[in-house]
């Protein structure tokens, strides 16, 4: 088909997919041309019910000082004796990578036909096509969360509301050399033929 890479190609270039910390990410950051088409790839994620829950909130430059300080906060508020390096280091966590985006999660929970899992699935799988997006495009990317993308401070710097979760950050950049490669699970720990029996 036109316009598609050969099927073994795609397969090849999801599994060559790798993380870089957002430490070592560098200029350029995707043009804002660059980043439509990486929404574009978020919005082309399996999603039942058409239900949307997946948002990207992109962090300028000019608001990365303030996420800093959201960060900081959000350090405090796990630990309140949290001395000055460490605060320090989590403000740093907002400088890092040209590009910041925030991956947020709309889970609604009384849909009748699409449980909560089904949408963070759906999620998920925005998620991984962003990263996919961002390495077809020529840059480097890595999700980024921990604990405090669920703290007050975080959650109020994004303005979420009820059923909203800050699911992660993505970094994305340039880095030019060979990403570690992280192992990754052979074919035959996650494929199995199904055992079971019908119920009777
Ligand atoms: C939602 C999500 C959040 C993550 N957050 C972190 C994180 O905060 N720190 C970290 O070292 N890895 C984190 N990871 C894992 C890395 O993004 C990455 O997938 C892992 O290092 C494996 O590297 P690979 O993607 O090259 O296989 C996260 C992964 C996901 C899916």
């Amino acid at each position: 088909m036109e316009g598609f890479l050969p099927m073994n190609d795609m397969v090849d270039r999801i599994c060559a997919r790798r993380s870089v910390s957002p430490k070592r990410l560098g200029p350029p950051g995707p043009s804002a041309e660059d980043l439509r088409e990486i929404a574009r790839a978020a919005a082309a994620a399996p999603d039942h019910g058409r239900l949307g829950p997946t948002r990207l909130v992109h962090v300028p430059d000019e608001r990365r000082e303030a996420l800093a300080e959201a960060f900081a906060a959000a350090a405090l508020e796990e630990d309140p004796q949290c001395d000055a390096a460490r605060l320090e280091d989590a403000r740093q966590r907002a400088r890092n990578a040209p590009c910041l985006l925030a991956v947020i999660a709309t889970i609604t929970d009384d849909n009748p036909r699409v449980p909560p899992h089904e949408q963070w699935i759906s999620v998920g799988a925005s998620l991984q096509n962003v990263l996919l997006a961002a390495e077809a495009l020529g840059y480097r990317a890595m999700a980024v969360s921990g604990r405090r993308v669920e703290s007050r401070a975080l959650r109020a710097a994004f303005g979420l509301g009820e059923g909203e979760h800050l699911a992660t950050f993505v970094a994305v950049g340039s880095h030019d050399g060979e990403p570690k490669a992280t192992p990754r699970r052979a074919p035959e720990t996650v494929l199995e033929e199904w055992k079971g029996e019908m119920m009777p």
